[in-house]
This record gives C-alpha cells, sequence and structure tokens, in this order.
C-alpha cells in the first residue's frame, strides 16, 4: 500500500473503522480494521494507534461500529434505557486501556451524559444512532480544532520570537518530541499542526526531531510525516538536545540553521494550573528552553493541546496518573532487517534484543511539565499564557 498519513478510516456509510497500524511504520503502511470495542480496546493498549486525541476518537468510533451491527443493523427489541447501561459498560472498559491522556475518559463522560440525557426518548436503535453520530462528530471537528491550534500557535511564535526590526525573511528553528501529528490525531497535528503551519508561513527555517526513546514515535512517525511533507528536519536523539540548544548560531555539522528558538510539544493531560503531562522527556526540554532563554535570545516553551486534553478537574500534576509501559517495549526494537547497507523492503519485520538480560527496568510513558517552565498553552480556542503572578487562568477557555 502507498504510504499515507491518515491515521483514522471511518466510512460513514457502511459504518467501518480501519486504523494505521502504528507498530508497522514507518516501513509498512497497512490499515487493521476495528469491529468492536474489544478490537479497539486492544488497539489502543498495543499502541497500534497512540497519541490523546486518536486514542479518544478510535475508542468512540469503535463503539459506533459496535452499537450500529448490534442495534441498527441487526433487529433489536432493546430499549433505549438497555443501550444507555450498554453504552456506559462498554465506555467503561475503553476507559481502562490507557490511563494518562485525558482526551478518552473526556469522551466516556461526554458520551455517557449524552446517553443519560437521551434514554427517556425514543427507541434503542435511535439512543444508538445519536451516540454513532457524536462519536463520527469528534473525528471530524478534531481536524478543524487542529488547523486552528496550527494558525494560532504559529502567530504566537512569531510574534515572540521575531522582531519588529526582523528582516521580513527571518527565520527560527523548532524542536519537538514525540509524535503529535496526524498519526496522533484526526489529521494535520497539535504541535506539529504548529509546525506545519510555521513551515507554510514561511518563517520555518529547520525542525529537529527527538527520537523519543524508548517506543521511538519521533524517529519513526515524526521523521515518516516530515519527509512526507517534505519540511526540512534533522533526527536527534533525546540527549542531543542540549548540545543542539548550545548551537545558538549554526545548526549540527556546521550547517548554517537558524537557532532554535522554540520548542512546541503536545499533551496528554493538561491539569487545571497548567501542569502538564506528555512523552516522557517532555520536562527535560522545558527545562532546557528555560536555561537557554536569554535576552535577545529568545526560546519559547510552548504546549500545543485541544482543550479536549484540558482537564480542569485535576488541580496540578501531581494528581495525573503516569502510565508505565511494559519493560520490553525499553529494551527491544523490532523493524526491518538490514541488508548490505540497505533497509530490506521485503524482509519480515524482526524483534531484536538492545540490552543486558537480567537487568530492571523503569519505563513511565510520560512526565509532568511544571507550569512555571511553560510560556503558553495552544488550544484551538485561543493562546493562553500566565499573569504576572505566574498562574494559567484556563476557565477562560472554556
Ligand atoms: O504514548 P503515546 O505515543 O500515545 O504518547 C503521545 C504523546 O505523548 C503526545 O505528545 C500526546 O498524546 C499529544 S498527541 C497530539
Amino acid at each position: 500500500m502507498s504510504k499515507t498519513l491518515q491515521a483514522i478510516k471511518f466510512d460513514s456509510g457502511d459504518r467501518t473503522l480501519e486504523i494505521l497500524d502504528q507498530l508497522k511504520l514507518p516501513h509498512i503502511s497497512e490499515y487493521v480494521s476495528i469491529k468492536d470495542t474489544k478490537d479497539g480496546f486492544d488497539a489502543i493498549r498495543s499502541m497500534t494507534v497512540r497519541g490523546a486525541p486518536a486514542i479518544a476518537i478510535v475508542a468512540a468510533l469503535s463503539l459506533a461500529v459496535e452499537l450500529n451491527k448490534k442495534f441498527v443493523v441487526e433487529p433489536t427489541s432493546a430499549n433505549a434505557e438497555e443501550v444507555a447501561t450498554y453504552v456506559k459498560e462498554k465506555l467503561a472498559y475503553l476507559v481502562e486501556s490507557r490511563p494518562t491522556a485525558v482526551n478518552l475518559s473526556r469522551a466516556a463522560k461526554d458520551l455517557t451524559l449524552l446517553v443519560d440525557e437521551n434514554k427517556n426518548n425514543g427507541s434503542g436503535k435511535d439512543l444508538a444512532e445519536l451516540v454513532i453520530k457524536a462519536a463520527e462528530a469528534m473525528l471530524e471537528a478534531d481536524v478543524a480544532d487542529n488547523k486552528a491550534i496550527g494558525k494560532n500557535g504559529a502567530e504566537w511564535a512569531i510574534k515572540q520570537l521575531l522582531l519588529p526590526s526582523d528582516s521580513s525573511d527571518s527565520k527560527f528553528s523548532a524542536l519537538t518530541i514525540c509524535n503529535t501529528g496526524s498519526l496522533a490525531t484526526a489529521g494535520y497535528g497539535t504541535a506539529l499542526g504548529i509546525i506545519r503551519s510555521l513551515y507554510s508561513s514561511g518563517r520555518l527555517d529547520h525542525t529537529y526531531a527527538c527520537e523519543t526513546r524508548p517506543y521511538n514515535q519521533g524517529s519513526r512517525l515524526t521523521a515518516y510525516e516530515l519527509v512526507y511533507d517534505q519540511i526540512p528536519a534533522t533526527l536527534i536523539t533525546d540527549n542531543m538536545a542540549t548540545a543542539l540548544l548550545s548551537q545558538r548560531e549554526r545548526g549540527p555539522r556546521g550547517e548554517s540553521h537558524a537557532p532554535v528558538r522554540l520548542i512546541v510539544v503536545g499533551a496528554d493531560r493538561v491539569a487545571r494550573n497548567g501542569d502538564t503531562a506528555n512523552k516522557i522527556g517532555t520536562h527535560q526540554l522545558a527545562v532546557l528552553a528555560k536555561h537557554f532563554n536569554k535576552q535577545g535570545d529568545a526560546v519559547r516553551f510552548v504546549v500545543a493541546a485541544p482543550t479536549t486534553s484540558i482537564d480542569l478537574n485535576t488541580a496540578t500534576g501531581a494528581d495525573i496518573v503516569i502510565e508505565e509501559r511494559p519493560q520490553h517495549e525499553l529494551v527491544q526494537v523490532r523493524g526491518p532487517e538490514v541488508i548490505g547497507g540497505q533497509v530490506s523492503s521485503d524482509s519480515e519485520h524482526r524483534t531484536v534484543h538492545v540490552a543486558a538480560p537480567g537487568i530492571d527496568v523503569w519505563n513511565p510513558a510520560f512526565d509532568v511539565t511544571p507550569h512555571a517552565l511553560i510560556d503558553a498553552i495552544v488550544t484551538e480556542r485561543g493562546v493562553a499564557e500566565k499573569n504576572a503572578a505566574g498562574d494559567f487562568d484556563l476557565d477562560v477557555l472554556f
């Protein structure tokens, strides 16, 4: 199959769902069919689909596919109350697939509210239809939200980082971590959406992508998206970020790239005070931005997230549950063989072990960046900045 960035394919006619298998990217583009909530749960848990918005959308659509089969296509005597109970049970099951990203539990809460509000009107089939339509609407809204985040973030960064005296072709470079692009969402992306938007505006000189150990979303997925869109970019390992930021005039290997002035990351959950859980390794980038941010040579650290990633019910980052992934994801790597110096396109993918057998492993999937280190939280509804006391007021976005 030819290369694609479309992570989620939902056919609204026959109500079938397919997702791009992100375990096989970037070498193989293959869709897997999601036929029910069990398939949805397994795809999310195994990271066949990942990224906070994509997880929530796939969970909701997997429920839509199941409801369509059970209560719309097949004749049913279930009443609305019974369908509501069924929906709530399935949502409770789906939210257990991954704990940190709030988008999934928020989608579950919204759908729970929808069925509770409508369980006394109409038939079971009518209620199933309502949930299916709501799940479809999530898919549609996400792309528009991401484009707005891209626009808001690019405008903010240009205003912050380029002085009125800068020439009309002045540029800066950006650094990002994990994958926050089309593959992590319904399309376009959040942090990667800002990079896409900045590149289109002609103000982005170069993008650096952190490899994002241990799961390599940066080297496998973000790098794939950047190459696909032909955005000038360089891959670094996570522990090269300080060396990269130290290059205030020149890029690596002596190339004259504009210095990195923007570090832009996604979010799995933004707490009420702005503390942000995102891919492990994010916090250290925020510390770096603070360290290198000097008068006359600004480095800004920006979180890009749809408002569905903001959790006003979680007071601070200390209350966010951080998922721990299985040990094997850190010590094993999977991919095609390299034969004669070339990536073999037709070899079976193989798994190799890259650590000393027997060593204990800690594998948290996310860390929490304190709001004190965050300059702005860019959403589809606008950009939140801290007040003079150093506090975010995220309520104003709702
Ligand atoms: O473990 P993952 O790959 O699901 O982690 C993804 C991230 O941390 C992203 O930065 C976040 O979900 C935002 S995606 C738009």
